[in-house]
C-alpha cells in the first residue's frame, strides 16, 4: 500500500523543502514494503543531517582523544573542537560560553540540578529543607517530575504544582498561593511535549523571583524549534538535549547564570572538575568544569556544533514558520475525522508542532500500528506524562510531531492514514 495522499495542497513555506531533505539521509527509506517513510515523531527524536554523521565520523576518524588533557596535537585538536561546539551551542541560545555545560542528555541535566540543591547543606543558600517548596506542573515530562519529587523525598520539601485545564492550557488561577516565600524550586516545560502548549512563562518567572526561588525551565520541545534567549527569559537554568535538535544522542545541555553554577555544590565528582585535592579533600573548578567530571560524550557534543550550524544556516524563524503551517494543516484536517479529539489547544496560539489525539473506539496503539504499516511513524503511549494522562482521563494517545524537513503531503498522508484506519476498526 503506497502512502500517497488524496488532496495536494501547496504549503507556504519558505523553506526549500527539497534541498533540506535531501540532506537527511534516512528520509530515503523505504517503509513496511514500498512506503515513503514519513518521520512525525521528532518530538521523541529529530532525524540527522550528513553534515552531523560526517562532524561525528570526522571526529573520531581524524581528531579523537581526551579533551582537556593531552600534551599532543589530537588532544588540542579534540579540546578546540569540543570548545567549539559549546561556543556554538551559548551562541544559540544567547548565552555566555561558560554557562554551557554538556551532560548526557536533558533528563540529566535536570537531576544534576535537583541532586546539587539536595548536595548544598545547611548554611548554603541552595539547601532545601522540610517547609521549603518545590513548584512543578501536571503537564510536566517525567524527567521534570521525578527529579523533583525525589528532592522533596529527600530533603522534607513539599511538592505541589500547577493543574491543567481542560483547553490544554496551564491553569495560573492560584499561582499566587503555590509559590509563596517558603518556594525554593519552580520547575516548568517551556513546551508541554503531550500536548504541544506553550507555557506563557513571563508571568510565572517575575513571581518565583519575586519570592527568591529559581526557576528551571525544561526546553526541550522549544529550543529545536523556535528561539530560545535565556538573557531574555529571565529564568536560572535551562535544559535540553542535543538529539531533539538534529544532533546525535547522548549529548544534553544544562544552562545556567554563571554566578548560580559556580556556587553550586556539584553532582558527579572527579576527573576534570577539581582544582586541588589531598588525600582529606577537594576543591572545584567554576562552571563548566566544575558539572562536567569525566571524560565527556565529546564526538556527541561535537556533532551538536554541526546540528546549530544547520539549524542556523536554514533559519529558527523560517523553521518556526514552517512548523506553524505544518501544524495549522494538521488540526484543521485531524479534527475533520469522525469521533477524533485533540488533546490540547486546537488553536494555533502560544502552541508548538505538536498534535496528540485519540479517536472514539480505536486504541492509540493500534492507531499508531496502523499508521505505521502506511510508512508512518508517530509516537503512541503516555509520552512520559503520566499525571497528564490521567488528567485527561486516558491512557495514551498518538502523537505527531513535526520539524522542518516534514512537508505537506506528510499532513495529508497523517489525516488520509489517521481516515483509512478509523474506517479499518469501525468496520470490525
Ligand atoms: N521526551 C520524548 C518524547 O516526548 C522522548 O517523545
Amino acid at each position: 500500500m503506497r502512502n500517497t495522499p488524496r488532496r495536494r495542497r501547496k504549503l507556504v513555506s519558505k523553506l526549500n523543502l527539497s534541498a533540506i531533505r535531501a540532506d537527511f539521509p534516512i528520509l530515503k527509506r523505504e517503509i513496511r514494503g514500498n512506503n515513503r517513510l514519513i518521520y512525525l515523531d521528532s518530538g521523541a527524536t529529530s532525524q540527522k543531517p550528513n553534515s552531523v554523521i560526517a562532524a561525528e565520523r570526522d571526529f573520531y576518524e581524524n581528531h579523537n582523544a581526551a579533551v582537556h588533557r593531552g600534551a599532543h596535537q589530537l588532544a588540542e585538536e579534540a579540546t578546540e573542537l569540543y570548545e567549539g561546539a559549546r561556543a556554538k551551542v551559548a551562541a544559540f541560545i544567547n548565552a555566555d560560553v561558560d554557562e554551557v555545560i554538556f551532560t548526557k542528555s536533558a533528563t540529566e541535566s535536570i537531576n544534576v540540578i535537583a541532586y546539587s540543591l539536595g548536595n548544598a547543606r545547611p548554611g548554603s543558600e541552595f539547601h532545601i529543607k522540610p517547609g521549603d517548596r518545590i513548584v512543578v506542573s501536571e503537564m510536566e515530562h517525567h524527567a521534570n517530575l521525578i527529579p523533583w519529587q525525589e528532592l522533596s523525598a529527600r530533603t522534607g520539601a513539599e511538592l505541589v504544582w500547577f493543574k491543567v485545564g481542560d483547553n490544554g492550557r496551564l491553569d495560573l488561577s492560584n499561582m499566587d498561593e503555590l509559590i509563596n516565600e517558603r518556594t525554593k524550586v519552580v520547575a516548568l516545560t517551556h513546551q508541554s511535549n503531550v500536548l504541544g502548549t506553550i507555557v506563557p512563562l513571563d508571568l510565572v518567572t517575575a513571581k518565583a523571583h519575586s519570592v527568591g526561588a529559581l526557576f528551571v525551565l525544561d526546553a526541550c520541545q522549544s529550543v529545536p524549534h523556535y528561539k530560545v534567549d535565556v538573557k531574555a527569559l529571565d529564568v536560572d537554568f535551562i535544559a535540553f538535549s542535543g538529539h531533539k535538535m538534529l544532533g546525535p544522542t547522548g549529548v544534553g545541555i544544562l544552562w545556567g547564570k554563571k554566578n548560580l553554577l559556580d556556587e553550586m555544590p556539584p553532582f558527579l565528582t572527579g576527573g576534570s572538575m577539581i582544582e586541588t585535592v589531598t588525600m582529606e579533600r577537594a576543591t572545584y573548578l567554576d562552571a563548566p568544569k566544575r558539572f562536567e567530571a569525566g571524560v565527556p560524550n565529546m564526538a556527541q557534543a561535537i556533532g551538536l556544533g554541526a546540528a546549530v550550524d544547520y539549524l542556523n544556516a536554514i533559519g529558527l524563524d523560517e523553521i518556526h514558520a514552517h512548523e506553524v503551517e505544518l501544524t495549522k494543516a494538521a488540526l484543521d484536517g485531524l479534527q475533520s475525522i469522525k469521533g477524533l479529539s485533540v488533546i490540547g489547544p486546537k488553536d494555533l496560539e502560544m502552541r508548538g508542532g505538536v498534535v496528540s489525539f485519540a479517536v472514539e473506539g480505536v486504541h492509540p496503539h493500534d492507531l499508531g500500528q496502523a499508521l505505521d504499516q502506511y510508512g508512518i511513524a508517530v509516537r503512541t503511549g503516555h509520552h512520559c506524562a503520566w499525571p497528564l494522562m490521567r488528567r485527561f482521563k486516558t491512557i495514551a494517545t498518538t502523537r505527531a510531531s513535526f520539524y522542518l524537513y516534514n512537508d505537506f503531503d506528510e499532513i495529508e498522508a497523517l489525516i488520509d492514514g489517521v481516515e483509512r484506519a478509523r474506517k479499518y476498526f469501525e468496520s470490525r
